[in-house]
């Protein structure tokens, strides 16, 4: 389905350069189909070379026979992106933002057209093909687009299609997640440094016991809670750790992480408008 279609990518830096690379790697575009826009000629030539894809530094140019567009921009420079390329859009083309904060009916206000659009709001482990993208229609898409987006980031991780009222408490979440749990990782290496286990050692094992928690949790389907219930023994070392996990309000920490996190990004959402 994605492999017959165009696709231009406005603003190929680390975020449209993971997705390119993944959607490539799954073989689900071809790279003669692609178009990537960036303002570097350097940093094209590079793109040109790894993933054998078309080139441009006109964004007018790039989204010409797009059938998909991706815009992929800072948001501070979405404004300005948005209104160059205003004139060069054409009815039907699908606009897909990976960009946090903005609004479908932002975007479509700046392009001063009802083209259909997507947002969608990866996160970095998609770099390594385990990213987590929720993404969600704006008024002029349909399923189709809507389902067409979710393919290409099916590329590079897993989709949950929600409302866009969520987008900001999916930011909140997923978006900004992998940070909370890169400090868990780095708490419990110095934890274990602090026991007397060497640091390489000790942040190999703390990742890689995130990494199986969470494999764990995907792959049974079973609630965390059964998990943790399942390996507490009594009297034994993981519920004496729980107790102080408890004690010292882990979870609210992180349930408020999320709604910080989801407070900024609606804070953000309204300097763009
Ligand atoms: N990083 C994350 O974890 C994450 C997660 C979800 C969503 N996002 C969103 O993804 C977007 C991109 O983030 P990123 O981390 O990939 O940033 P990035 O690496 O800085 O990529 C942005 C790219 O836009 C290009 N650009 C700037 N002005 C341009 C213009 N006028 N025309 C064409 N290209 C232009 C820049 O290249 P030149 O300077 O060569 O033009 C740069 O490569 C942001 O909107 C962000 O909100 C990021």
């Amino acid at each position: 389905m994605l492999s017959k279609k165009r696709i231009a990518v406005i603003g190929a830096g680390h975020i449209a350069t993971a997705l390119v690379g993944g959607a490539l790697k799954a073989k689900l575009i071809d790279p003669r189909s692609v178009t990537v826009s960036r303002r570097s000629q350097e940093a094209l030539d590079a793109l040109k070379k790894r993933f054998g894809v078309h080139t441009a530094t006109d964004n007018r140019k790039a989204v010409k026979d797009a059938d998909i567009i991706v815009v992929a921009v800072k948001p501070q420079q979405a404004g300005a992106v948005l209104l160059e390329l205003a004139p060069a859009v054409k009815p039907g083309q699908l606009v897909i933002s990976v960009m946090a904060g903005l609004t479908t009916a932002w975007i479509n206000k700046k392009l001063g057209k009802p083209n259909p659009v997507v947002r969608a709001m990866p996160n970095t482990p998609m770099l390594v093909d385990a990213g987590a993208t929720p993404l969600a229609k704006g008024a002029h898409a349909d399923d189709s687009h809507l389902e067409l987006a979710r393919r290409l980031f099916a590329a590079v991780g897993t989709t949950e299609v929600v409302p866009e009222s969520l987008m900001d408490a999916v930011t909140g979440l997923s978006g900004s997640g992998p940070v909370y749990i890169y400090m868990v990782i780095e708490a419990l290496t110095d934890g274990g440094v602090k026991m007397g286990i060497p640091r390489a050692t000790a942040l190999r094992l703390a990742a890689q016991t995130v990494f199986g928690a969470a494999k764990l949790v995907l792959e049974t389907g079973k609630h965390p809670a059964i998990l943790k219930d399942e390996v507490t023994t009594p009297g034994g070392t993981a519920i004496a750790a729980v107790h102080e996990l408890e004690s010292k309000g882990l979870r609210t920490v992180l349930i408020d992480a999320v709604v910080t996190a989801t407070k900024r990004s609606e804070e953000l959402s309204r300097l763009a408008e």
